[in-house]
């Protein structure tokens, strides 16, 4: 049986690109990313999409909101262009669009999101240079990434499945720490993954 993934990204798509490595390693054995959409038009991840002949799906809120139409038009109107698509698991990475119930009850129990940073920290955007910042001022001494449901409309909030804390050291620049994060992310989300479609143990060594 082949479990079928859609990714939707708003930018670069680094976590888009470890998630299909993952599937063309094996380490996400029998999963193929079905199709790749994205909010922005310019978004890189598009291009890794196609180099992996992998189909995509632009679909831009401005047209909407200059017509005066709702952000559940927009979801409803995404659900319709994805039930194109075989799709087990919706899997956000990096997108940057508030989904109402329109297009969540959809995929009822079955979208990921993945968020640089702990549960209940820095929601939103920025979070790994807000966590620098708090960390220069003494506040926090750690950081780390989560991946969890989107059971709603919260933002950055939801069932937590994996988590997983990230060192700050004081020698660390913004861009080490980004980096730090970021490669993460990248194995976080793709054993989140795993563990979500039944493909491996839902714990490996994450803190
Ligand atoms: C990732 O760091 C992801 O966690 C973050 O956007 C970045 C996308 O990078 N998402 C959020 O901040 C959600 N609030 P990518 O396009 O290279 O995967």
């Amino acid at each position: 049986m082949t479990h079928h993934i859609a990714v939707l990204i708003s930018g670069s798509g680094t976590n888009l690109q470890a998630i299909i490595d993952a599937t063309e390693s094996g380490e996400l054995p029998d999963t193929r990313v079905s199709v790749v959409v994205s909010n922005h038009k310019d978004a890189y991840g598009l291009e890794r999409a196609k180099a992996h002949g992998i189909p995509t799906i632009y679909h831009p809120f401005q047209p909407y909101r200059r017509a005066g139409r709702s952000r559940n038009e927009y979801d409803a109107d995404l659900a319709e262009k994805m039930s194109h698509y075989p799709v087990d698991l919706v899997v956000l990475a990096g997108w940057m669009h508030i989904f109402t119930m329109d297009f969540i009850r959809h995929y009822s129990g079955r979208i990921l999101n993945i968020h640089p940073a702990l549960p209940d920290t820095f929601p939103g955007t920025h979070a790994i240079e807000r966590a620098y910042e708090a960390f220069q001022r003494g506040e926090i001494d750690h950081t780390g990434v989560m991946v969890h449901r989107v059971p709603d409309e919260g933002v950055d909030v939801g069932p937590v499945v994996m988590q997983r804390t990230v060192p700050i050291y004081s020698t660390d620049t913004l861009e080490d720490l980004e980096a730090r994060v970021h490669a993460t992310e990248h194995a976080l989300y793709v054993q989140a993954i795993a563990a979500e479609l039944g493909l491996a143990p839902a714990r490996r060594d994450e803190t």
